[in-house]
């Protein structure tokens, strides 16, 4: 492999790998969860789920990619030739491909209510001063119109892809690489800088005790469920996205300390929304409204920002935030089947990039009209976007990541994982037997419960 196609820095791998993991799952569905799981007890059975199962997940992920140098598919073909175990990738591959097709619609209603927000749409009909429901009835109106309609948000997705495909064809490090290092510090700036100011509006305090202070008798088999969800999604595991991430990893990185960092700062992006949100709802009185799905982020954030100074300014630097995130992560998903059809079928990534992202076009405008002239289109009572969001995110995504701890735990080659955390022996890796262990054991048997009950 040509070094070219390896990150050319540490913090470029870091931003890259975090960029990935940052996405509307930390900022839209964190809160939304905690929201319906009960508030700080869904917190601290997420910070859980994170630390003890994600991160060894993500080695297990990590080391896969880095020892298999090559693509999803292609690293179980090199680590264990003449088996089925490609299958594993393949399935990811399709997996990601699937995931994508509807997080990109999210992703242009998040450029096309940046838009709004700058362009002042988005505040012009709702007078300053109104009341909580007639804010709110305005809003979901604006939301209605953005959302529901057949072209606009199809325009919007179709130049999200574009903006994709423009990354993508720069390739690991003038693509992904430099795009992450420009990207995530503007991220975290903003996020800091909109806690600051939800921090200081009147009785911030209550969301901030309902957020952070955990009430252990609200801890069910649902929540921890909820919660082990949560975490599988916000860490881009189970999907082969850190597994072709890692394979571009140099041969010295520390997986042991990239993966703690990466788990850490998703952490700490998901706890900072939640720091942004609950105060805000609560000191305007919107914490009696649902805060599920997509009205959380689309209605009931413009509400708040309508009660600070300057709607428009808040509302710009959000829906930016919310880009930002959602465009590092389409990046990611997108590399998995890019890199796929490289390595594969040997082509030139500029092929690979357009014949893996023009067909969303096409599949992504499908997703996006089952809001609008599609809505009736039913599969098992599911709209199309319904349908691919809860087939890979309750299924796809957690028989991924159990397929990918099986398989190390048990079937790869035995020291694939002590070589990869000790860099071939190069560093002490005294955590190796508890990540096997939890990879072999402990992992599986979790995620088989979660998909056992979400069945029961
Ligand atoms: N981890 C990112 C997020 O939380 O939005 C992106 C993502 C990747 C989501 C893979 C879901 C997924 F299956």
């Amino acid at each position: 492999m040509s070094t070219n196609k390896l990150f050319s820095t540490k913090i470029g791998l870091i931003a890259a790998t975090v960029g990935s993991a940052v996405g509307l799952g930390n900022v839209w569905r964190f809160p939304a969860e905690t929201q319906s799981n009960g508030g700080a007890a869904f917190l601290l059975v997420y910070i859980v789920c994170v630390l003890l199962l994600g991160v060894p997940v993500m080695l297990a992920e990590f080391s896969l990619g880095r020892g298999g140098r090559s693509d999803a598919v292609g690293v179980f073909r090199r680590l264990s030739p003449g088996t089925a175990w490609w299958l594993v990738g393949a399935v990811a591959v399709a997996a990601s491909y699937l995931i994508l097709c509807y997080y990109m619609v999210v992703a242009g209603w998040t450029l096309e209510y940046l838009y709004e927000s700058v362009a002042g749409g988005l505040y012009n009909t709702v007078a300053e001063g109104s009341a909580n429901a007639e804010m709110r009835s305005a809003f979901l109106l604006k939301m209605e119109e953005y959302v529901t309609s057949d072209i606009r948000p199809v325009l919007f997705t179709a130049m999200m892809i574009g903006v994709n495909i423009a990354v993508l064809l720069g390739g690991v490090q003038k693509g992904i690489e430099k795009l992450s290092n420009i990207l995530m510090p503007v991220l975290f700036v903003i996020l800091v800088a909109m806690c600051a100011v939800t921090l200081s509006l009147p009785d911030a305090g209550e969301g901030v005790r309902y957020f952070l202070d955990a009430d252990f008798s609200k801890i069910t088999p649902r929540v921890i469920v909820n919660g082990l969800g949560q975490a599988f999604f916000s860490l881009s595991l189970g999907m082969g996205i850190l597994i072709t991430y890692a394979s571009y990893y140099p041969s010295d990185t520390k997986l042991m300390r990239t993966s703690v960092i990466v788990a850490l700062l998703s952490l700490l992006v998901a706890v900072l929304m939640g720091l942004i949100i609950f105060p805000a709802v609560k000191s305007f009185g919107l914490d009696k409204e649902s805060l599920e799905g997509a009205t959380l982020v689309f209605v009931t954030l413009p509400e708040v920002f309508a009660h600070l100074p300057a709607p428009w300014f808040w509302s710009t630097l959000f829906f930016l935030l919310l880009l930002v995130a959602a465009l590092t992560s389409t990046v990611s998903i997108a590399e998995v089947s890019v890199a796929m059809m490289q390595d594969r079928f040997r082509l030139s990534r500029r092929a690979a990039v357009l014949v893996i992202l023009l067909p969303l076009l096409l599949f992504s405008s499908l997703c996006s009209l089952s809001f609008g002239s599609l809505s009736d289109f039913r599969v098992f009572g599911m709209t199309i976007f319904e349908l691919l969001d809860s087939f890979t995110t309750d299924i796809l995504l957690p028989l991924g990541s159990m397929a990918v701890c099986i398989y190390l735990g048990w079937f790869a080659p035995k020291t694939l994982l002590a070589d990869e955390l000790s860099n071939n022996g190069a560093l002490r890796s005294p955590l190796t037997p508890v990540v096997l262990g939890i990879v072999r054991y402990l992992a599986p048997v979790l995620i088989a419960l979660i998909l056992v009950f979400n069945y029961i």
